[in-house]
């Protein structure tokens, strides 16, 4: 007799952000196997992975390579801890320096984007008390909407506030500033005659806290869980201004839009800003297994080295930070991204898909069509213009995939009505499968 999974599962197992008095009523769906851009459920049934699994899956299902490369590294090392040096994790530092912008080249490993950013706000606090000692530097300004991690620290760098209710009093330090949301502006304003007002706004919030108590902004180049926003040209490279004036690190969280997602290796070259701490995981394994890595300029490396006496390193350590066969996976993973130029595919196949996908805005339901590369928003509306309604965009998602297309939404983000669509297919994607999301996306909304 067959095994029955989704008894088992329904006994055992709890799911993320997941309501599990729904399976009540439906049912999760059991996936088996993929390929490319392709994955296959039990019942053989063949769907459009137009998310990457969870963004993550940047160079395709079914790298033989990456899954050679680990299987190899377990056979000779499966593990030892990072305290001492292991040929994997060396080789992948090496190569990530090559290939991050300026002078990021002192890499730190763990496990995931939360533990990468629980790093990067520890990294800077200390970096904080060694840098200014007679100071208290501690607090750091992130923005609403923003998606930083589920852990402590990164969540209270989290600016979705629906995900942070349940948990509060957060870590204290944390500070939010509204997004350059221009679709929506939280301000009102209008873009340029704002003057990039939100911007403007970080440099008020450092000086009313008072400079001498601040470390570190966080942000993602384009946010993403929090409905693909991405900044006006000039956001970056001011951020960078402010955050120089005041001797503030920045930090930039690309767990999302590095490697390739955006067009270019790492979002923040579409304005070449160069942050001062970079925060990665998803794409660098392309989930083929867990890591996470953060990743300093020399200048904050150097900070912390010292004589043992003055106790100025890092004061951190993760089990499984630097796993050889994480790392072999990420070298892997790094030299077909290198090898097929994916980020060229991700620009040139993204702009296809986005300029099919912004003839979509002449239908009443959609407001709005942004992002970069392959990472693109589709925002829904009522007719007067004002959010969907989650549920009408729930019902939308759930539509999309049952014609065997799957893509990403806001969820768990913010107070009002969920309506955003998330599309960031593998970087490997063709436009006859870019046709495809069209087509799906196309009919199922006309059918509304
Ligand atoms: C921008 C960003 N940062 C951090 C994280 C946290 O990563 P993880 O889920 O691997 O902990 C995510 C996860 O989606 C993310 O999108």
């Amino acid at each position: 007799m067959a095994v029955n999974y989704r008894e088992i599962d329904k006994s055992h197992v709890w799911h993320p952000l997941f309501q599990h008095q729904s399976l009540n009523d439906s049912d999760l769906t059991v996936f088996k196997s993929a390929d490319g851009c392709i994955i296959v459920d039990d019942e053989g049934k063949e769907y459009l992975d137009a998310y990457s699994a969870l963004w993550n899956v940047n160079v395709g299902y079914g790298r033989q390579e990456i899954v050679n490369a680990v299987y190899d590294q377990m056979k000779e090392l499966p593990y030892y801890p990072h305290s001492q040096i292991n040929v994997p994790a060396t080789q992948l530092a090496e190569k990530l320096a090559s290939v991050l912008p300026g002078d990021l080249n002192h890499v730190y490993f763990c496990n995931s984007g939360s533990e990468a950013n629980e790093t990067a706000i520890k990294i800077a606090r200390q970096y904080g008390k060694l840098t200014y000692p007679d100071q208290n530097r501690y607090k750091i300004i992130s923005r609403y909407q923003g998606y930083h991690g589920f852990t402590f620290g990164a969540m209270s760098a989290t600016g979705q506030v629906v995900r942070r209710k349940a948990f509060e009093p957060l870590v204290p330090g944390f500070h939010h500033a509204h997004p350059p949301y221009c679709h929506r502006c939280p301000l009102g304003l209008e873009y340029p005659s704002c003057n990039v007002a939100c911007v403007e706004e970080i440099e008020r919030m450092i000086r009313a806290e008072g400079a001498e108590t601040v470390i570190a902004v966080i942000a993602e180049p384009i946010i993403g869980g929090g409905g693909i926003i991405d900044p006006p040209d000039d956001y970056f490279p001011r951020l960078r201004e402010i955050c120089d004036d005041y001797g503030l690190l920045l930090i930039l969280d690309e767990v999302i839009t590095g490697f390739g997602r955006t067009g270019k290796m790492f979002a923040c070259e579409h304005w070449d800003v160069q942050p001062d701490i970079m925060t990665m995981a998803k794409g660098l394994t392309s989930g083929y297994l867990p890591l996470g890595a953060c990743v300093t300029s020399t200048e904050v490396f150097n900070t912390f080295l010292g004589s043992p006496e003055e106790k100025r390193e890092f004061s951190q350590v993760c089990t499984y930070g630097g796993h050889p066969a994480a790392c072999a996976a990420g070298v892997a993973n790094l030299e077909i991204l290198q090898t097929e130029r994916l980020w060229e595919n991700a620009e040139k196949v993204g702009k296809y898909l986005f300029d099919k996908l912004s003839t979509l805005k002449s239908m009443p339901i959609v407001s709005d069509v942004r992002g970069k590369g392959l990472m693109i928003a589709v925002e829904l509306c009522e007719a007067d213009g004002s959010r969907l309604k989650t549920k009408k965009t729930n019902k939308i998602s759930g539509q999309l995939k049952e014609n065997g297309l799957i893509v990403g939404k806001i969820g768990h983000a913010i107070e009002e009505d969920e309506n955003i669509l998330h599309i960031a297919p593998p970087l490997i994607l063709s436009e006859v499968e870019a046709d495809t999301i069209h087509d799906i996306l196309r009919d199922v909304l006309l059918k509304q």
